[in-house]
């Protein structure tokens, strides 16, 4: 038997009649970017997430930079936050022109461990930018009341979280601003590349959608405004003179091309209405996953953390022979992945802020020990029970 780690084909399969008559329809309505379908599914994003406004951008990656930069973050400033997660969360650190300063994680969650974050503040730390990796909160409750003590912004990085919660406040809803990322292979992923940030704060709102489109009109006046502390007016209307366009051509701050298609903003709003059930799906190939190998000593499997409702963006579990039960699972036709290679703090191109191998221990070892399996919610029980039982073999070789 062969089982991908993960096929988009067969979730396609699912929601295609809706998906392509709502692509019909709007390639045939000439409205590409921007516009009713973007509103709407921005709307509908905030109203399930719990938050005031959400900003539709084309990455999770812009949504990162955006939301750092509205906060005024940059030259000079630290931003705190993990070295077990995708490359984007410190990039984006860096390219907003502040240094990312690394914490090392949780063993059993692979998080942020929160205990650790008070002895990285200086007097140059701006914000903490916890990331909800492969699908679970970190520890917002305390992650939020550091950040308050030391008067901090919070960034959630919630790219494979979306569903997520703690409690009922839902990943997104905790920070200052989160971000999340529609790339194809995540919990609620579009045609394509786009992304969004959440907020309550009409500010941030104002400020994400100024740089979202070249700081200009309104917008980008109201946010350089914000950001700058000057006071600007949009040009008086200029009568009769009809290429004159204050809400289009002035521009306010530098600033980025951001925005979502209407396309994908419209496959993204059909999802939305399966995201819960695909989350439960992923739920239950876990917590199979979690009740065949938690009897296999060799294998610590995935721990979630008390009131927190995971969205298994990855099951990601460990063990001391990685590579081999890669190569294993591999020649059984089983398709898994060994997400993070590397810890961030280790990458090349962080080669600049100076860490070495040993700085953050737990990190650097579960970055050798983590194998994640098939859990995407198309997934057939036949499957699931021949990866078990591949893995299972591995250990009896
Ligand atoms: C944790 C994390 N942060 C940031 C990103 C960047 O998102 P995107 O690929 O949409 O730019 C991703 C996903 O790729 C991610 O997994």
């Amino acid at each position: 038997m062969n089982v991908k780690i993960l096929d988009l084909t067969r979730q396609y399969e699912e929601i295609r009649e809706k998906v392509e008559s709502a692509v019909v329809e709007q390639m045939r309505s000439g409205m590409y970017i921007g516009g009713s379908a973007v509103t709407e599914f921005e709307k509908r994003f905030a109203g399930y997430i719990g938050t005031k406004h959400a900003i539709a951008l084309n990455s999770g990656t812009d949504a990162l930079v955006i939301a750092l930069k509205a906060l005024g973050i940059g030259e000079g400033d630290e931003v705190i936050t993990t070295p077990f997660t995708f490359f984007a969360t410190a990039e984006t650190i860096a390219m907003a022109g502040a240094t990312p300063v690394f914490v090392d994680v949780e063993e059993d969650t692979y998080n942020i461990d929160a205990g650790k974050i008070e002895e990285k503040i200086t007097k140059r730390t701006k914000a903490i930018l916890p990331v909800h990796i492969f699908g679970q909160p970190a520890d917002m409750e305390k992650i939020r009341k550091i950040a308050d003590r030391h008067s901090l912004y919070v960034i959630e990085d919630a790219c494979q979280a979306v569903g997520s919660a703690i409690g009922d406040k839902k990943a997104g809803a905790w920070g200052d601003a989160a971000c999340f990322s529609f790339f194809p292979t995540k919990n609620l992923g579009a045609f394509g590349d786009g992304g969004m940030i959440t907020t309550d704060s009409d500010e941030i709102d104002v400020i994400c959608r100024a740089y979202r489109e070249h700081g200009s009109a309104q917008n980008g006046a109201i946010a350089r405004s914000i950001l700058q502390g000057v006071e600007e007016r949009l040009e008086e209307d200029r009568p009769g003179d009809a290429l004159y366009n204050p809400y289009k051509y002035f521009n306010y701050l530098i600033a980025y091309n951001s925005r979502l298609d209407a396309i994908q903003a419209r496959i993204l709003n059909i999802k939305l209405d399966y995201l819960d059930g695909f989350n439960a799906r992923r739920t239950e190939i876990a917590r199979i996953y979690n009740e065949a190998l938690s009897d296999v000593p060799e294998i610590d499997i995935p721990a979630v953390r008390d009131g927190v409702l995971p969205v298994w963006h990855q099951y990601a579990f460990r063990c001391s022979d990685k590579d081999a039960m890669g190569e294993f699972l591999s020649s059984r036709g089983v398709g898994s992945a060994a997400f993070y290679p590397v810890p961030l703090h280790l990458q090349k191109a962080f080669d600049y802020l100076g860490y070495r191998e040993g700085d953050l221990p737990i990190a650097e070892k579960i970055t050798r020990q983590t194998v994640c399996l098939p859990v995407f919610p198309e997934l057939t029980q036949d499957e699931q029970a021949y990866v078990i039982s591949s893995v299972k073999d591995f250990y009896k070789r």
